[in-house]
């Protein structure tokens, strides 16, 4: 569904990707692992047409999608749930939620999304009218990946969706992603929670300085030697 094939990006002379490749199949669920700095967030935001890569090729159902729009590359179902939430404080939690089906393709099946965020996250329905900056932590993430979910995901993707989330809500916020993968939306997960992670996803790649260090099914990384010592502490 999704090929990066040997992708470098830059942020000015600063090159942060090196020959990155990665492949997401049709409803699988992938995760991308690695410590600060590795480039994940820069990966992700470069797929999502944020960034142009220097060369390299990315495609999405067979597209290329180098050179397209982020919104455009959005109309086609890549949807990004950004790090840090990025939800809108000062607009009500449903006006957020509006924001995510502002694009015409998806703003035609606004009532369908709403009532299917509502029911998978029942608190923001009963927010509905409130501040989004007045929410907690874990409800605020529950409203970036409704938002997100509003504009008809065929591939979600989502930036540390469990950063400052305590290990009960992190916990919880990776099972719902693993209920909608299983509602057949496709997940590219990055995550620095290498255990849990492993633990729900199918497939992981581990971006480390900027390359791709290490990949594998997540059954063969959670026995790779390395991985139990840098990362699981094992
Ligand atoms: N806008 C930017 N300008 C210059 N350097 C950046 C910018 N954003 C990120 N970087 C650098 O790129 C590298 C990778 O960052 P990032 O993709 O955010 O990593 P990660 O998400 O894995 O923590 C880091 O060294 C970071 O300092
Ligand atoms: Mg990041």
């Amino acid at each position: 569904m999704l090929q990066v094939d040997s992708i470098n990006v830059l942020y000015g002379r600063l090159q942060v990707l090196w020959n990155v490749s990665c492949d997401v199949s049709a409803h699988q669920f992938v995760t991308i692992l690695g410590p600060n700095g590795a480039g994940k967030t820069t990966l992700l935001k470069t797929i999502s047409g944020l960034l142009k890569p220097a060369s390299g090729s990315i495609t999405f159902e067979g597209e290329e999608l180098s050179g397209l729009a982020p919104y455009k590359i959005c109309e086609k179902g890549l949807v990004q749930v950004p790090e840090g939430r990025k939800i809108f404080a000062g607009m009500t939690v449903k006006e957020n939620l509006e924001m995510g089906a502002y694009l015409p393709s998806s703003r035609k099946h606004f009532a369908e999304s709403l009532a299917k965020v509502y029911s998978l996250f029942p608190i923001l329905k009963e927010r509905q009218n409130q501040l989004a900056g007045t929410l907690s932590g874990g409800q605020q993430q529950q409203l970036a990946i409704g938002r997100g979910l509003m504009q008809r995901p065929k591939l979600l993707m989502l930036d540390e969706p469990t950063l400052g989330l305590s290990p009960k809500l992190a916990a919880e916020a990776l099972h719902t992603l693993k209920v909608l993968n299983e509602t057949g939306i496709t997940i590219l997960l990055v995550s620095q929670e290498v255990l849990q992670s492993l633990q729900i996803a199918e497939y992981a790649y581990v971006l480390e300085n900027g390359k791709i260090a290490l990949s594998g099914t997540s059954a063969e990384l959670l026995e790779n030697t390395d991985i139990k010592k840098s990362y699981l502490g094992l």
